[in-house]
């Protein structure tokens, strides 16, 4: 659906034009029916990018390819919803003038307006505020008629830059909810996101950008491994002498009221800990396993130049 080949980006800044890189090599895929997470901190280059996948700007170097013809052609334009990072509507329009206008500049009748109007309130859940000005609208229902007018003409590919930005947790969830709901309808789904938890819970594959150089890309099991980080172990009731026993396996402990908090680094030495504390009668409160959080891999990435 997408390919990029060693996008680069270079804006002139200030009166000596000096260069700045904002985008450096990117090459990355986008398959169709996925969703697609596209994670960097802020001034990554994660709208950069966007921008040049709509035609909005040039790259300085690189090609990519949409639906797969190369560039930005009208005839692909067509295929693709875009929802941008802030999005402005027409404050005294009603949610149900906005979308019947976002229909007419597609070209639908007014037959075909009604009824994808009608569909779309209820695909993002509108339904009930339709008459209501968009001046009235919450910033959630703001991105939800965002995503509505960026799929009113039934597009294949559907942007999102930030559809998260800026709502509570339960906008967050709705919104996710609505981009699974898109990738049901079949179409492929790319957004661009610095909030963690909302890739990891429904992104196929997501791609790492930091300064302006793709750090990862990727399926998120494969990026963050299943391999175990640390156990941790909570225990009670122990003595003093299983205690010291314990303390020669493991160098971080933490005593906390009658409970302990112990870290094992491996397996073998969770387990040899396990079998201390029921010798010494104590209590086995917990046992959790610590597996590498996508949060510390995106900060080392992050981190790492
Ligand atoms: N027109 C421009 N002229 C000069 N520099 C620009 C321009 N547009 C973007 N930049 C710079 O390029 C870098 C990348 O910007 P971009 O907007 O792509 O980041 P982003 O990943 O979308 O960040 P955010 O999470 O804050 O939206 C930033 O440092 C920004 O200041
Ligand atoms: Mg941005």
């Amino acid at each position: 659906m997408i390919v990029t080949e060693s996008l680069s980006k270079v804006f002139k800044v200030g009166f000596w034009g000096r260069r700045f890189p904002a985008l450096n090599d990117v090459s990355l895929e986008v398959k169709e029916g996925e969703i697609f997470g596209f994670l960097g901190p802020n001034g990554a280059g994660k709208t950069t990018t966007i921008k040049i996948l709509l035609g909005l700007i040039y790259p300085t170097a690189g090609r990519f390819f949409l639906m797969g013809k190369e560039g930005n052609s009208n005839s692909v334009k067509k295929g693709i919803g875009f929802l941008p990072e802030n999005p402005f509507f027409y404050d005294y329009l009603t949610g149900r003038e906005f979308l019947n206008l976002v229909g007419q500049l597609y070209g639908l009748n007014s037959d075909e307006r009604i009824n994808k109007m009608d569909e779309l309130f209820g695909l993002v859940g509108l339904k009930g505020a339709e008459d209501l000005q968009l001046r009235r609208y919450s910033k959630g229902m703001g991105q939800r008629i965002g995503i509505a007018q960026a799929i009113m003409n039934n597009p294949r590919l559907v942007i999102l830059d930030e559809p998260m930005s800026g709502l509570d947790p339960i906008g967050r969830k709705e919104m996710r909810d609505i981009i699974l709901k898109l990738k049901d309808e079949g179409k492929t789904v790319f957004f661009s996101t610095h909030i963690l938890p909302d890739v990891e819970m429904i992104c196929d594959r997501v791609g790492i950008v930091v300064k302006g150089k793709l750090k990862a890309i990727g399926k998120l099991d494969e990026l963050v491994g299943d391999t175990l980080h640390s156990v941790e172990i909570t225990a009670g009731g122990l003595s003093a002498e299983a205690l010291k026993k314990i303390e020669k396996v493991s160098d971080n402990i933490i005593k906390r009221g009658k409970k302990v908090l112990i870290t094992a680094k491996d397996n073998e030495i969770s387990s040899n800990i396990v079998s201390l504390i029921q010798k010494s009668k104590g209590e086995l409160v917990s046992l959790v396993p610590q597996k590498r959080s996508l949060e510390e891999y995106f900060m080392e990435k992050a981190e790492s130049e």
